[in-house]
């Protein structure tokens, strides 16, 4: 595996497009889900391949809960179907599995089996080839609002001073606390959206919008976002140097 220059340290994918890849090819929704699922281990070997360091996957939105009640359970049987299959190849890989979002209001056997995959790859953190993390229930109007109530038991209880926060304190209270900040943002389907993902880890994150819908997008097509990646010049609000 060769790192190139500017290899992206944290890439995060806006998974889209499940629903119109199944009407585009006559299948059911959940079929569509399913084919999306699939295409995730091949997306993380990808990203493993490029020498990439944390993956995001926003699999649940907080918003996603308006979607059917079948379509949701559809869901949740994925998340568990996948953790069941892989659990062996992540280990065998190397791959540390973590968790954003708030787990509690998925059925308990979902939040078993996700809990179970974090604590059993956890023990390969000091030998960890990848860490991807999946965002279950995630929205970031959710993160804050959990961010803020811990703030506030951290200053009521003398933890935290307020006079010593800085620009950056906010960040040790959000979900993605020892994980960096994504450096390159996907989505997939056409869409020109941030959907409440990461809005404040990203910044100054790069962006990359391409019309392939998520089950199509080949490991060929991620390392096609890689290469635009590397071609452009991050400046973070500076000049060129
Ligand atoms: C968006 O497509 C996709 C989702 C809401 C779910 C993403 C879930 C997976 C890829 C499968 C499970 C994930 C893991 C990590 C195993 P959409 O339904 O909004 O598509 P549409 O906009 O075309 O309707």
């Amino acid at each position: 595996m060769i790192k190139k220059k500017s290899t992206p340290n944290h890439v995060a994918i806006i998974m889209d497009g499940n629903g119109r890849w199944a009407l585009k090819n006559g299948k059911t929704r959940k079929a569509g889900h399913r084919a999306g699922s699939k295409n995730v281990m091949s997306i993380i070997e990808a990203a493993c391949e490029e020498g990439i360091k944390y993956i995001t996957l926003y699999a649940f939105s907080t918003e996603n809960w308006k979607r059917p009640e079948d379509e949701k359970k559809a869901l949740f049987n994925l998340l568990s179907e996948f953790y069941k299959k892989e659990i062996d190849r992540l280990i065998k890989n190397n791959i540390l599995i973590k968790h954003i979002g708030d787990i509690s209001k998925f059925p308990k056997q979902t939040q078993n089996i996700i809990r179970e995959t974090e604590e059993k790859t956890s023990a390969l953190s000091e030998n960890t080839k990848i860490t991807v993390i999946i965002a279950l229930n995630y929205g970031t109007y959710d993160e804050v609002k959990r961010g803020l109530i811990k703030f506030y038991e951290d200053v009521k209880s003398d933890k935290i001073d307020i006079s010593s926060i800085e620009e950056t304190t906010i960040l040790n209270y959000l979900d993605t606390k020892e994980i960096p900040n994504p450096d390159l943002l996907i989505r997939t389907s056409g869409e020109y959206r941030i959907s409440n993902f990461l809005l404040l880890q990203i910044a100054y994150t790069e962006l990359y919008f391409t019309d392939t819908l998520w089950p199509d997008f080949s490991k060929e097509e991620f390392t096609k976002a890689i290469d635009s990646y590397t071609k452009r010049e991050r400046r973070y609000g500076g000049i060129s140097s």
